[in-house]
């Protein structure tokens, strides 16, 4: 009765553990969930009071398919103000949320049996998306010493003939890692042997980062433009997980492919969502601002806190709210009930069910060494987490 091609997909691990982290707080069991990917803030007041707006001025009806034209325009002026980037508004198509972008992107770019690049450890739904696409994901392992960051030499030993696309994702989830302009130059370089690769920019933390400002691999490497898509979205910078907003910029070839796919896929995003989306990059940055100092706190607090632990290993993240540390010595040891941890998966089972404090295991990321730990939760909850964690680590032998 099911597809192969529905066969062939796993679901999210992400949000399995999240489920059972939900369902053991149900029973009454303590649990600090780490596993979620969303800021753990509101929605700004002046994006929630446009959407009121919208809803009692009566704006119901569906918008353009590609979206509002003035939200396509507000998305170039952003893009030009943020980021230096100079895009027509026919060339954006904003989407429900920045996974249907990327997507749509794939089914508009990969055909049967084109590979695509992913840097592991990788989001965790970028290889279905490719599977589901017809496509085969390539996954290229980066290493802790370069904080998981693609070098030129294993890009260049990834690519060949079969190489449709490569996925980047700066900050990246899982690992909060951020390119500099120098690593994006490396990697364009390499790229620039293989000009019919296509690079999908998945820049949806843009607004995290903590050390220097973001950079997108169009700043670094504006020649590769004609075949650049930039993914981007409100998710995370604004809160706004629920509203499903996202959108692409991209050459005008694949912008249109994916346009004449959403109009029969989904047709257009929410319009009480697009106008909210007006008000997110035309209005005040400052809670934007507030929310990033508060994930800087959380992530310095963190980070020293994981250092502490004998064992474990983690370098600082520069973006995102996800830190990935290498927990590798852990695998093989006992718990106090005698199971052995075989994987980062047992493991984080382990300090789900028995110090309850959900992560999610580096299994779901295609690095079976690290976990990864949000800190999209209060302070609070972060110090009580810590103590459960390192608690459960030290009682393993
Ligand atoms: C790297 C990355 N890209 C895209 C998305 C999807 O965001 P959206 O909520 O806009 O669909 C996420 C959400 O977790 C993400 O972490």
């Amino acid at each position: 009765m099911i597809s192969k091609r529905a066969q062939n997909i796993s679901p999210s691990e992400t949000l399995k553990i999240t489920g059972r982290a939900k369902q053991l707080a149900r029973e009454g069991v303590s649990v600090i969930s780490l596993s979620a990917g969303e800021p753990d803030f509101k929605t700004p007041s002046h994006i929630c009071n446009a959407a009121i707006e919208a809803i009692t001025d009566g704006f119901h009806g569906y918008t353009m398919n590609t979206g509002m034209p003035e939200l396509r325009e507000t998305v170039c002026n952003k893009l030009e103000r943020d980021n230096r980037l100079k895009f027509e508004p026919s060339q954006i198509v904003l989407s429900n949320g920045a996974k249907q972008s990327i997507g749509f992107s794939l089914l508009a770019t990969v055909d049967e049996g084109d590979e695509v690049l992913i840097p592991a450890p990788y989001w965790v739904s970028y290889p279905e998306m490719v599977k589901m696409a017809g496509g085969t994901p390539v996954v290229v392992k980066t290493e802790f010493v370069n904080d998981y960051k693609l070098t030129p030499g294993q890009l260049k030993d990834a690519l060949n003939k079969k190489t449709k696309a490569i996925i980047l994702c700066s900050p990246s989830n899982p690992t909060g890692s951020c390119y500099t302009r120098e690593e994006l130059e490396d990697l364009a370089s390499v790229l620039k042997n293989y000009p019919d690769v296509i690079i999908f920019s998945d820049e949806i933390y843009e607004y995290i980062v903590f050390d220097d400002e973001h950079v997108s691999i169009l700043n670094a490497a504006p020649q590769l433009k004609d075949r650049t898509v930039i993914v981007n979205g409100f998710s995370k910078g604004f809160a706004m997980t629920g509203w499903r907003l996202g959108y692409i910029a991209g050459p005008q070839s694949i912008v249109d492919a994916v346009a004449k796919i959403q109009s029969q896929e989904t047709s257009a995003p929410s319009s009480i969502s697009q106008k909210a989306g007006i008000a997110a990059y035309t209005g005040t940055m400052k809670p934007v601002e507030e929310m990033r100092k508060a994930f800087k706190k959380r992530r310095d607090f963190i980070v020293d806190e994981l250092r502490s632990i004998d064992g474990v290993q983690c370098f600082m993240p520069s973006g995102a709210f996800y830190v990935f540390p290498d927990v590798h010595v852990f695998l093989g040891k006992r718990t106090p009930e005698g199971d052995t941890i075989s994987t980062t998966t047992d493991l984080s089972l382990y300090l789900l069910e028995k110090h309850g404090v959900a992560t999610v295991p580096g299994d779901a990321f295609g690095e079976p060494g690290g976990i990864r730990i949000s800190y999209a939760v209060s302070m609070e909850e972060l110090k009580e987490a810590v103590a459960r964690i390192k608690d459960g680590l030290s009682s393993l032998s």
